[in-house]
């Protein structure tokens, strides 16, 4: 029989195998839900997303309901989306603006600061020992921003943002992401673990199957990923390929200008892939035609050893 999940200890681990429990064990789910969702910073939502005074968005992970908010200092709030009265959902899950957090059954209201505002029929609890209104004030939850990403923990404890980050932002801070704004972006729940969803966002090894229409001109597809402290990474080798060559798996020569493929696999990921390059980055890959000479090489620097 096996050892439950959470009496695993280091010598159950296999180095030479990745163990599926964590993959389809309930009891491995009950124990994210308990140590790990209540205790890491996770994107809730984009600053943009929260442009004014009032703009709200919510937010949920394993079953705990939190609500950002733009407040009237101009800083962002998080709080938990649970009325004060009866643990009633708060903001209805959506995004929006408003001048006041509130709960609809009975119409208690808060400000954007989370202090409690408006309790109806209030004097109904005219000399009740245990009403104390400084205990009716939302419960807050941390937050914090990078790169224009709104991140929250529910772990009071927790330390600053940036600790937890590291060493992201020193590899990525260059990229500006708090400049960016996102095209578009779509909500769906997906009947896997969460964990078999995220992996296929940090390998490419279904490149050639799922999208063999860029192996013309993406340079090798091949990928390496790993964990990286406490996150995850992947990058591609160095000696790989260049972009604008097609991949070594088709067996065509890298041809001597690399141009025209950058600009058509730009082209390909924004018509097919419509994602991560937009139409304005398409353009500005055709000035490569223009301003660099044919015969310019693709200098790829990599500071990750993989
Ligand atoms: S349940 Fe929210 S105001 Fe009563």
């Amino acid at each position: 029989m096996s050892r439950p999940v959470d009496r695993l200890s280091i010598d159950d681990i296999r180095e030479d195998f990745v163990p599926k429990d964590s993959f389809i064990s309930r009891d491995f789910a009950r124990l994210e839900k308990e140590r790990l969702w209540p205790k890491v910073w996770q994107i809730a939502c984009r600053e943009e997303e929260l442009p004014r005074r009032g703009s709200f968005v919510t937010y949920e992970i394993a079953g705990e309901p939190i609500v950002l908010v733009r407040a009237a200092s101009g800083a962002i709030k998080a709080f938990y989306n649970i009325c004060q009265h009866r643990g009633r959902i708060m903001m209805e899950p959506a995004a929006g603006r408003t001048n006041f957090l509130f709960c609809r059954y009975h119409g208690w209201r808060w400000s954007l600061d989370g202090a409690i505002e408006k309790i109806t029929d209030e004097h109904d609890w005219e000399g009740c020992p245990t009403f104390d209104k400084a205990e009716l004030d939302l419960k807050p939850v941390k937050v914090d921003s990078w790169g224009g990403f709104v991140f929250i923990t529910m772990d009071p404890d927790a330390g600053p943002l940036s600790d937890f980050l590291d060493p992201i932002p020193a590899f990525l801070d260059c990229f500006e992401f708090e400049t960016w704004r996102y095209r578009w972006y779509k909500t769906t729940i997906l009947p896997c673990n969460w964990k078999t969803a995220l992996e296929g966002f940090n390998e490419a090894y279904h490149v050639a199957s799922t999208h063999p229409q860029i192996l013309d001109d993406q340079g090798d597809d091949f990928t390496r990923a790993r964990t990286y402290g406490r996150h995850g990474m992947y990058a591609y080798p160095i000696e790989r390929r260049p972009p604008g060559a097609p991949a070594s798996r088709t067996g065509r020569p890298v041809p001597d200008d690399l141009r025209p493929g950058i600009v058509r696999f730009f082209d390909q990921m924004d018509r097919t892939l419509n994602a991560m390059f937009t139409p304005r980055a398409v353009e500005a890959s055709k000035r490569l035609m223009a301003e660099v000479p044919p015969s310019a090489a693709v200098e790829v620097t990599c500071d990750l050893v993989v």
